[in-house]
């Protein structure tokens, strides 16, 4: 039997209560596929953590997670606490960490679900958002001089590295070549940025060179969210930078019905590292506790995990099982309009994946 040992973060918030939820579908899936294992192990890691602790997760963290096949997250954020010390303490310092450089969010209609799109059919809303997640704007490099005089200097310096730059092009290059389109979109702001930017067109254009069959287009970013709300079904794959695909796939995650529906992965694609799966949402504090958060995200980003481990038959499972609740004629949890609790979803897709024997 093949066994994936799994790390499952909750952290905070409706973290705790979407993760419960997902692990308990994916040991339903578990049961039924009856080929694979997960030897799951849970860490207490987050705000709560930080409180008794003054770290989000321990200093050997990185060394205890290391040895997992993948990470299931939750979500950070506590409204006690500031939010970049939450999340550079324990999200960042995992993506940065296991240089988990590639974000994955795909965008779908879910069969069911009424996103804000009046004509939007299922079908043209299907494209996968590529993020740069490990340098760009969000590298961290700048800083603050004259502190709190008049004179104050705050400097955000973003890093393209042809390295960085040359492999997120690869991975989204590759990802269109598993898909039916083998079309990717370059995001980029080379207009106006002239540095950086212009670099990452560069790079993007070499790395088409050796794609032949992989349809390719540049779209300056403020253009990109009129083509995503007004022409989704012209896209496949799009790839952006850190902050360019951090806005637009908010965006997406909204064309696609809820944020409580939008999952994605961060990953090593050179497997030297566990790479980590979790839903877009944060840990949403006006709800938590109340047992109502949408756990669909989280579900479908345990689909992207089972098959980065190679379980995709299993994963494929579990993405019928969603379709089948939100497309059935089950109420669904109140960010979509309905009236269902976390484990009532829970249970209706336990059930659906118990159907198909
Ligand atoms: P949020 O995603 O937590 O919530 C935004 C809105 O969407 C809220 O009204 C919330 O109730 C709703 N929502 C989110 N997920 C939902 C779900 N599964 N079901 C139903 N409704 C859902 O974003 P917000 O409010 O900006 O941030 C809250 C905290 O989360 C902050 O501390 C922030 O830093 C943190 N955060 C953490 C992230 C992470 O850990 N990856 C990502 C985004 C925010
Ligand atoms: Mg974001």
């Amino acid at each position: 039997m093949r066994q994936h040992s799994i790390a499952a973060i909750p952290a905070d918030g409706i973290g705790k209560e979407v993760i419960a939820a997902g692990l308990q579908v994916l040991a339903e899936l578990e049961r039924r596929c009856g080929d694979f294992r997960l030897a799951v192990t849970e860490f207490p890691w987050g705000s709560d953590f930080y409180r008794q602790t003054g770290r989000m997760m321990p200093a050997d963290g990185l060394d205890t997670l290391r040895g997992f096949d993948a990470i299931y997250f939750g979500a950070v954020g506590d409204p006690g606490l500031p939010d970049d010390l939450t999340l550079w303490g324990l999200r960042l310092a995992i993506c940065q960490g296991f240089d988990q450089y590639a974000n994955v969010r795909p965008v779908r209609l879910l069969p069911g679900i009424a996103g804000p799109l009046r004509n939007a059919r299922p079908e043209d809303v299907d494209f996968v958002i590529v993020r740069e997640n490990s340098e760009g704007e969000y590298s961290g490099n700048g800083g603050r001089t004259h502190r709190g005089q008049p004179e104050e200097v705050a400097t955000e310096t973003s890093i393209f590295t042809r390295t960085g730059v040359r492999r997120i092009m690869e991975f989204a290059f590759r990802l269109a070549m598993t898909r039916t389109r083998r079309q990717v979109s370059v995001v980029t702001k080379s207009n106006a940025q002239r540095h950086g930017m212009v670099l990452w067109d560069e790079i993007a254009a070499e790395v088409a060179a050796a794609f032949p069959e992989v349809a390719v287009d540049k779209v300056l970013v403020d253009a990109m969210t009129t083509r995503m709300v007004l022409k989704p079904e012209s896209l496949d794959v799009v790839v952006a930078t850190n902050l360019h695909a951090d806005i637009l796939s908010d965006l997406g995650a909204a064309l696609a019905g809820s944020l409580g529906i939008a999952p994605t992965a961060n990953i090593d694609p050179s497997r030297r590292y566990p790479s980590m799966f979790e839903p877009i949402h944060g840990s949403a504090f006006d709800i938590a506790g109340k047992g109502i958060a949408n756990p669909l995200a989280t579900f479908w980003t345990g689909a992207m995990m089972l098959e980065h481990l190679g379980e995709a038959p299993a994963a494929a499972r579990l993405m019928r099982a969603i379709e089948q609740v939100t497309g059935g004629n089950f109420p669904l949890t109140p960010d979509l309009g309905g009236t269902s609790t976390t484990q009532e979803i829970t249970a209706a897709v336990c059930s659906a994946i118990r159907r198909e024997a």
